[in-house]
């Protein structure tokens, strides 16, 4: 069972990485195998072909992330509202692939500097998660004030985060153990 955690601003001033390095933390201590994927390590071109596209011959990059996808049992996204919409590098990073999604969950973990929580960006990555093959799971984990509920380090004093994300956490792993368990029995259809 592994999770991979996508983060996708690439800002030089971003907040997010706050909330991805809480969720690493949190999975660490919980004994969940995970893998951080950031956008901005991981520098792909916008889009031109997708994954499948390249026959076999991608560039390196977009091979390193369709394995770590393709291996990947369940997605946490954490994003930030950009106009009420997801960011633009996390869009074109999820746009690339396809089929390695497919038959996972995904869990909505999104922010913003104001009280909303970015809830308005997860409104929005229900229809492209849903279309991407790897829906949603009802609970969210959403994060106001992003840059004063965590420390640069991804740690939290805010009493009512903890609680938040042991119940999104429990619900995602639920998903993620049952589809496992599907797609081992039975394969994708
Ligand atoms: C292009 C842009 C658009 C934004 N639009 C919104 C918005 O619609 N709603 C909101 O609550 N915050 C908005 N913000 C503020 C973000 O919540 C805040 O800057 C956050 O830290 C962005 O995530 P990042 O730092 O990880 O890039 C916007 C920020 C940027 C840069």
């Amino acid at each position: 069972m592994k999770i991979a955690v996508i983060y996708g601003s690439v800002r030089h001033h971003r907040q997010g990485v706050r909330v991805a390095k809480y969720i690493v933390k949190q999975l660490n201590e919980r004994g969940i195998d995970n893998i951080f994927v950031d956008a901005k390590e991981h520098k792909l071109p916008f889009l031109d072909n997708m994954y499948k596209e390249y026959n076999g011959d991608a560039p390196e990059e977009i091979e390193n992330l369709h394995q770590i996808f393709d291996s990947a049992d369940g997605f946490i996204i954490v994003s930030g509202e950009y106009n009420h919409g997801l960011p633009p590098a996390l869009k074109n990073m999820l746009d690339h692939y396809q089929s390695e999604y497919h038959f996972k969950p995904s869990g909505l973990a999104t922010y913003s500097a104001g009280m909303f929580g970015g809830v308005r960006a997860a409104v929005h990555l229900r229809a492209v998660t849903a279309e991407l093959g790897m829906p949603s799971i009802p609970t969210t984990f959403p994060v106001p004030s992003v840059g004063k509920n965590f420390d640069e380090n991804g740690n939290t004093d805010n009493e009512h985060i903890p609680g938040g994300f042991d119940r999104f956490i429990k619900e995602f792993m639920w998903y993620a153990e049952a589809l496992k368990a599907k797609r081992d029995k039975d394969g994708k259809p």
